[in-house]
């Protein structure tokens, strides 16, 4: 069975499940340490103490400082927000480490810019969340002639050659895809809807790993699902304006004909929940009484909050605190270790339909959380 956040992920790593003939922690059973336990924050962790929590568990770096080249797609979302407090409080400098960040804006052009800034700057590492897939063949073959090691995490990089990067660790997008649209099918089933079901997509970033997974999982449950029809998909780029806005248009072309959004992250979500409404749209889960259903994913605090009064449906997790994993991969290099060269992270799922507490996909199976304020108390992002 399949289930856990991020943290566990990290406690995996330590137990040296995801990697080959190395260890990064040494703790006994059951005395795991959870570094966000019992937080209760606003938005965001950007006050003192919050930033000192999230550099909890880093692998500090001893002796010289190293330096590392951390080239960030954006401040696009809540989840990319959170993710980029997460790599800045786990490479600080009390923890041993010079980090020159880079924030693209969303563009490949600026990260493939920042990329080469690294190279000639000669850092000891370069961290790299790849805006979209393709087009990181050149430069990071100048890192490997540099001698720099590349970690990607996030987002992947289709590159010929793998041995490109050192270490690639993110999430497994077309599961958390796979995972949104099973829960849509039980739901349907619990609520015994026979009616045909009219979705409308609203993407990522299009070339984004996050984008691809989880349009293809609703492509191939479109296939399997005989009265599911995909009325048109559409790039809202993650952000909540663009969210809103295709939403508008999506409205304008189908209107009430819509049963469901499948929105590709929570700020897209919630643009096109203020859309709908401020239309005069109905949002929840009687689809039999003509309101549309959101499906959602990251699961950040905003996301929750919607999740939890109804507005969504599901909400799918994404994890953005990698901060501190990225320290102990970083060590782990430094020292000769050879980390796994691919490492997914498990992730969770949130309703507030209880009945349906499992979903299986395949041989596995996936629990589906029920969601309470304690939950979302809990988030810090
Ligand atoms: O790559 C992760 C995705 O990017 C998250 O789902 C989204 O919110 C972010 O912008």
């Amino acid at each position: 069975m399949k289930t856990g956040g991020f943290l566990r992920a990290i406690i995996g790593i330590s137990l040296a499940v995801l990697l080959t003939g190395c260890s990064f922690y040494d703790i006994p059973d059951g005395q795991i340490p959870d570094p966000y336990e019992g937080v209760v924050t606003s938005r965001f962790h950007t006050d003192e103490e919050m930033r000192d929590r999230m550099a909890k568990d880093v692998s500090k770096n001893q002796g010289e400082p190293l330096t590392i080249g951390l080239s960030q797609i954006g401040s696009e979302s809540d989840w990319r927000i959170a993710s980029t407090a997460s790599v800045q409080a786990a490479f600080s400098s009390e923890n041993g480490y010079n980090l020159i960040f880079d924030d693209a804006q969303q563009k490949q052009e600026n990260q493939l810019k920042a990329l080469r800034e690294f190279i000639d700057q000669n850092v000891d590492y370069i961290i790299l969340d790849p805006c979209v897939e393709t087009g990181w063949d050149s430069v990071l073959k100048e890192a490997r002639d540099a001698g720099i090691p590349v970690i990607v995490y996030d987002r992947r990089v289709a590159v010929e050659d793998e041995g490109l990067y050192s270490v690639w660790i993110g999430s497994d997008f077309n599961l958390e895809g796979e995972r949104a649209c099973k829960y849509l099918d039980e739901f349907l089933k619990l609520k015994h809807v026979k009616s045909n079901i009219n979705i409308v997509d609203i993407q990522g970033t299009i070339g984004a790993t996050a984008q691809i997974g989880r349009s293809a999982a609703l492509e191939k449950a479109v296939m399997l699902n005989k009265n599911w029809f995909l009325l048109e998909r559409v790039s809202g780029d993650f952000t909540e304006a663009k969210g809103g806005e295709v939403m508008e248009d999506l409205l304008e072309s189908f209107g009430d004909t819509i049963n469901v959004v499948y929105c590709e992250n929570d700020n897209m979500a919630l643009g096109a929940i203020e859309k709908l409404k401020s239309k005069g749209y109905r949002v929840g889960s009687d689809i039999d009484k003509g309101e549309i259903a959101v499906l959602s994913f990251d699961a950040t605090r905003r996301g929750l909050e919607h999740t939890l009064n109804g507005d969504i449906v599901v909400n799918t997790e994404c994890s953005p605190l990698y901060g501190p994993v990225l320290t102990h991969i970083v060590q782990a290099l430094k020292n000769g270790e050879e980390p796994e060269h691919d490492i997914y992270i498990d992730e969770e799922q949130f309703a507030t339909e209880s009945a349906i507490g499992m979903i299986h996909i395949g041989n596995d199976s996936y629990e589906v959380k029920n969601l309470t304020q304690e939950i979302i108390d809990g988030r810090i992002y």
